[in-house]
C-alpha cells in the first residue's frame, strides 16, 4: 500500500533523551489514521516530528526515516514542509488579537496561497465551510475569536490550517477539551475532508478511534506496537495494550 506519510525505524532524541525508539508507521492517502496510546508514549512528539516542529524546541537527533509522499522530510525545506503538513493542537489556539477572518486569511496570505482580496475571501469562506463553521460566523467575521465557544475556536483552528491548502493534516487530541456536539461536528468535518487530504489524528477516546478511523496505530513507549485497518485491529487484536486501550482501560 502507498503511504502518504511513512516512518521506518524512526528514532528521535530531544536534548539527549530518547523519546521515539524506532517508529514504523504508514498513513495511506485520503484516509484517517488514528494514533492511540497511553500518556507519555510519544504521540505528540511523533506528530510534531512529521512537520519538524520538534526542531523548534531543542537539540534534536534522529535516525531512521520519515517520508512525505516518498521523499525524506529531512531533504525538504522545513517552511515548505509545514505548509504541506498542517497541525491542530489539543488546546485551541486562535490568534487572540486578530479577527475571525484574519485568523484564517493571514497564514494563507503570508504563505502566498492567496493573492488579492477576492482570492483571500474565497479561501477564507472555503476553509470555514470545510471546518463546518461558516454558518456560525459569517455575520461576525470582523469580531475577535474570544466571542466563540471552545469547540468553535477549535474549528477556527482547523479552518486556519486548511487555508494553507495542506496535503496532510495532523490533529493532536483535537476534541479532548470540547463538548460532545462540537466533537461530532469536528468528526463530521474530518470525514468529509479525507476526500481531499490525508488525516493523522491522535485521540484519547477509543470510541472516537473506532468511529472515524480507517487505520489505527497503537503507540507504546516510543514505538508503534500494532497497526492496521481499524475494524481488523478492533476485532482481532491479541495485543494486551491495544485491548486495554480500546476498552478504555487507560
Ligand atoms: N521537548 C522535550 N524535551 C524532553 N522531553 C520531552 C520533550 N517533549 C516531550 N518529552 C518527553 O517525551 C515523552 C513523550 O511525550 P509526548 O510525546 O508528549 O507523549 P504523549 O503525547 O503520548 O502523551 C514524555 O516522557 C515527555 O516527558
Ligand atoms: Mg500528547
Amino acid at each position: 500500500m502507498k503511504c502518504h506519510v511513512e516512518a521506518s525505524g524512526f528514532r528521535l532524541r530531544i536534548n539527549n533523551t530518547e523519546i521515539l525508539r524506532g517508529v514504523d508507521f504508514c498513513a495511506p492517502k485520503n484516509s484517517i489514521s488514528v494514533i492511540v496510546g497511553p500518556s507519555g508514549s510519544g504521540k505528540t512528539t511523533f506528530l510534531k516530528s512529521i512537520n519538524r516542529l520538534t526542531e523548534l524546541y531543542g537539540k534534536v537527533d534522529w535516525s531512521g526515516d520519515l517520508k512525505l509522499d516518498g521523499e525524506s522530510i529531512f531533504t525538504l525545506n522545513p517552511v515548505e514542509l509545514r505548509r504541506r503538513v498542517g497541525m491542530v493542537f489539543q488546546i485551541p489556539n486562535p490568534f487572540p488579537h486578530l479577527s475571525i477572518f484574519d485568523n484564517v486569511a493571514l497564514p494563507a496570505k503570508v504563505n502566498g496561497i492567496a493573492r488579492g482580496d477576492s482570492d483571500v475571501k474565497s479561501i477564507v469562506k472555503w476553509a470555514l465551510e470545510k471546518a463546518m463553521l461558516w454558518d456560525e460566523v459569517k455575520d461576525r467575521l470582523d469580531k475577535r475569536p474570544n466571542i466563540l465557544s471552545g469547540g468553535q475556536k477549535q474549528r477556527l483552528c482547523i479552518a486556519r490550517a486548511l487555508a494553507m491548502r495542506p496535503e496532510v493534516l495532523l490533529l493532536d487530541e483535537p476534541t479532548a477539551n470540547i463538548d460532545v456536539v462540537n466533537s461530532k461536528k469536528i468528526e463530521e468535518a474530518l470525514r468529509e475532508l479525507k476526500n481531499e487530504l490525508t488525516i493523522i489524528m491522535v485521540t484519547h477516546n477509543p470510541n472516537q478511534a473506532l468511529r472515524i478511523g480507517d487505520y489505527i496505530a497503537v503507540m507504546f513507549e516510543g514505538r508503534i506496537v500494532e497497526e492496521g485497518p481499524v475494524r481488523e485491529v478492533a476485532l482481532k487484536t491479541r495485543n494486551p495494550i491495544t485491548q486495554s486501550l480500546l476498552s478504555g482501560g487507560w
